[in-house]
């Protein structure tokens, strides 16, 4: 997608979009501080989950594939923290921040839980990733110039995580070579959707929040918080069912409605 010179939805529609922090109004640099920090804060954290399993996949593609994820993270983490870094002292003691928190500490619970199995990591992709892809997809063509940007490739990358846990998912339910290759079953994948499915739903935040209609209205996130939600779960859904696993119920183990 290109990005566009002006703000393409919410109250700013039509106006030249904001390229530094003193073009803003305190509101909206309180906003958009929350959004980047919430999304740097799963960059480097991604990194620690997926570092141990580089060279534990059973094909050299599976290696190859966790070495490029623990890349594209670690540069989204670079680039999340040299543009909080922009804002001034607030924004450097948050990038500074995010590298000294551990397993454990992250802000979003999904980024706490460590990878069990190679099927947990594949788990971890088809589900996690997919919602990496649809926050950053809700941040296209945004407001803040030098984040719409940075979408232009980190959107890229994002699907390219998620493609490849949905590849991986399927081919251990229905590739027996493969799956034999993990030492893995079907029972196997559908415990790994249920582990990250009620984590992946939390990750869009409560249902009413007025943080989260600050940031539309800003032109800083497309879609509010609900309204992403649900074009996540439908499109995951249907894509847990063409695998030939059950969708998990919506509400279980669910901590953020
Ligand atoms: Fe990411
Ligand atoms: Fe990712």
């Amino acid at each position: 997608m290109s990005v566009s010179r002006s703000v393409k939805w919410g109250d700013l529609l039509g106006m030249r979009k904001v390229e530094t922090v003193e073009q803003m109004p305190e509101e909206y640099k309180t906003t958009l501080i929350k959004i980047i920090y919430a999304l740097a804060s799963t960059e480097f954290a991604s990194v620690e989950q997926h570092q141990a399993w580089i060279n534990q996949g059973p094909t050299p593609e599976d290696r190859y594939i966790q070495a490029q994820i623990c890349a594209d993270e670690a540069h989204q983490g670079f680039i999340d923290c040299r543009m909080l870094r922009s804002f001034g002292p607030e924004g450097e003691e948050k990038a500074a921040n995010l590298l000294k928190v551990r397993m454990g500490e992250h802000l979003l619970s999904a980024f706490n839980v460590p990878f069990e199995t190679w099927v947990d990591v594949c788990g971890f992709c088809f589900t996690l990733d997919l919602v990496a892809w649809y926050h950053l997809r809700a941040l296209e063509n945004c407001s803040f110039a030098p984040l719409a940007r940075e979408m232009t490739t980190m959107v890229h990358e994002e699907r390219f995580h998620a493609s490849f846990g949905a590849r991986r998912i399927r081919d251990i339910v229905q590739n027996p070579e493969y799956a034999r290759l993990c030492g893995a079953t079907k029972e196997d994948a559908q415990q790994a959707v249920d582990k990250w499915y009620p984590h992946a739903l939390d990750t869009f935040g409560a249902s009413k929040s007025k943080f989260s209609d600050l940031a539309v209205a800003y032109g800083i996130r497309r879609w509010g918080n609900e309204e992403l939600r649900q074009m996540y779960k439908t499109d995951l859904d249907a894509q847990i069912q063409a695998i030939g696993l059950n969708v998990p119920d919506a509400l279980k183990g669910r901590k953020i409605l």
